[in-house]
């Protein structure tokens, strides 16, 4: 991938175990094959982004199957824009663990030249999704300050995950897609009725993206019967997990099948240049 410097901004290149850019700053290869492009004076926390725990509950609630219907339309609609045999870079912003890089990774497996990164401000996620998914380039570093080269990303996606529009409008060739998916106003409604006395719909309404066109905007929607285990799971993955009081996990542990609603915004947008 073309990585640029955090902190001066030049390309980096690859050099044995690490990445170095012209003004000798040096971003080591760690052994799962990342690189951590995320300096110290950059980070507004000590561990950045989702915890351990969270990216495992993830992780667990992800590989049980229950959102492949959306992993199938992120990877058939990159596929149905992507079709031409380019040298394409698709970048997945705020990755997680990998469950959607990895299947992007995999729609693309026989073309020759495409590339795939995934970039999380977790270590912890990155460290994951590295171990899963070798064929997949995967960065620490922050959506606010992207470090690739202006104008070097053909696609990328941000599948619930925070980002600095500016800074995808700069690293996206003009002409390149973005594929956004966001909660549709049913989300997981459920859930947020067992927490919240007065809940809210998600607002659907687009974002405003200066500089993109939104080319497609399609809901995905369906029901889900989640055993306690699962739902414990989801509720752990989700950021109402530390407003949950105890009587909630205990009802999802003993209640049985657990009825819920998925509801996903996909939106495809293209840069204008
Ligand atoms: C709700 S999770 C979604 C993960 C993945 N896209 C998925 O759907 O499975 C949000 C992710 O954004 C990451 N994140 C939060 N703030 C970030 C930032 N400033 N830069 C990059 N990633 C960030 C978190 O660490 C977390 O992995
Ligand atoms: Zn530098």
């Amino acid at each position: 991938m073309c990585y640029q410097c955090p902190l001066c901004h030049q390309p980096l290149f690859e050099e044995g175990a690490a990445w170095r850019c012209a003004n000798r700053h040096q971003f080591d290869r760690a052994r799962e094959g990342y690189v951590n492009l995320l300096p110290v004076q950059h980070k507004r926390s000590k561990q950045p982004g989702d915890s351990a725990e969270m990216m495992q509950a993830r992780r667990q609630f992800l590989n049980e199957g229950h959102y492949q219907p959306l992993q199938q339309a992120v990877c058939q609609l990159l596929a149905s824009v992507l079709n031409a045999n380019q040298p394409y870079r698709i970048l997945d912003v705020g990755c997680g663990e990998g469950y959607y890089t990895g299947a992007i990774a995999a729609t693309f497996s026989s073309s020759t030249d495409v590339r795939i990164a995934g970039l999380d401000v977790s270590r912890e996620a990155i460290r994951s999704a590295a171990r899963r998914y070798p064929s997949v380039t995967f960065c620490v570093a922050s959506s606010q300050r992207l470090p690739f080269i202006t104008g070097s990303i053909s696609a990328a996606t941000r599948i619930y995950a925070p980002c600095n529009p500016e800074e995808l409008s700069r690293v996206i060739r003009p002409g390149g897609y973005l594929l956004t998916v966001t909660p549709g106003p049913r989300h997981l409604l459920q859930f947020k009725a067992l927490i919240y006395q007065d809940v809210r719909l998600h607002d659907s309404a687009a974002e405003s993206l200066p500089g993109w066109t939104l080319c497609s905007e399609t809901s995905l929607a369906y029901p889900l019967a989640l055993n306690s285990d699962s739902a414990a799971t989801l509720l752990q993955m989700t950021p109402f997990a530390w407003r949950a009081r105890p009587e909630v996990w205990g009802r999802l542990a003993t209640g049985g099948a657990f009825a819920c609603e998925t509801d996903f915004m996909v939106r495809l947008w293209r840069h204008q240049g």
